[in-house]
């Protein structure tokens, strides 16, 4: 059907394979996304592959957008960071319209879900306590923010962007969405002074490349 409309064959088979990727998914009630944004996070994961480095997902919930990255990483390990009980507490200055949610979930339901992928290291606990363990020398090469709030973002921002390869991709949902008006501001904050350009994909993603020659925070 797809070959009849152009596609090569290739493409098409590949599409088919995210459709019913993304309709399993969808079935099994745990996708909060849209079909085009986890087209996207299906499309930055496989597009970094070549780029060295390990993947990782800061706000996993029920492992919806887990399984995606599972799905399309190849050999590379996903590390998960959540507390696997609901959103931790966060100032309600910065993040006015959130507070609380995402409790019906649990470490041991998401590690059922996601079984069968090889290579899944899970990280529960308040993130940025929840990777005082991560080895220093750990480099990533994708990475997709989904934790809704501004301190989650901007501590997420600074403990990975320097930990990224050249070439390696960092993605975010709920950018430019008015429910979480902190993922933005931390975003923006943090890359004002970096040399990436932001690539917004409307109506709420967007993500960076690292650069190779970017002055980022220094690694000791
Ligand atoms: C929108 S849900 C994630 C949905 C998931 N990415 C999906 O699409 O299937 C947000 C999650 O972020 C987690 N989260 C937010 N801030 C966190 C933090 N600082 N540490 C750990 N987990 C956090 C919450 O517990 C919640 O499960």
């Amino acid at each position: 059907m797809l070959e009849r409309h152009g596609f090569r064959k290739t493409d098409a088979t590949r599409l088919r394979d995210f459709l019913s990727l993304f309709l399993r998914a969808r079935d099994e009630g745990r996708v909060l996304m849209s079909l085009g944004e986890i087209y996207h996070l299906h499309r930055l994961v496989s597009a970094t592959s070549p780029v060295p480095g390990e993947t990782a997902e800061v706000g996993v919930f029920r492992g919806g957008s887990a399984r995606i990255i599972a799905a399309a990483k190849g050999d590379r390990a996903l590390y998960l960071f959540d507390t696997f009980s609901g959103m931790p507490r966060e100032d309600p200055a910065f993040d006015p319209l959130r507070g609380g949610g995402f409790a019906g979930t649990s470490l041991a339901a998401v590690a059922s879900y996601l079984r069968d992928f090889p290579s899944i290291v899970f990280r529960p606990g308040s993130f940025p306590e929840s990777a005082r363990e991560i080895p220093p020398g750990l480099r990533f090469s994708f990475v997709h923010f989904d934790a809704d709030l501004y301190l989650s973002t901007r501590t997420g921002l600074e403990f990975f962007y320097p930990r990224m390869n050249p070439g390696g991709v960092i993605l975010a949902h709920d950018f430019g969405a008015p429910t979480c008006p902190g993922v933005s501001k931390a975003w923006e904050e943090f890359f004002a002074d970096k040399e990436e350009t932001t690539i917004v994909l409307p109506p709420r993603q967007a993500y960076i490349i690292k650069r190779q020659k970017s002055e980022g925070r220094s690694e000791k």
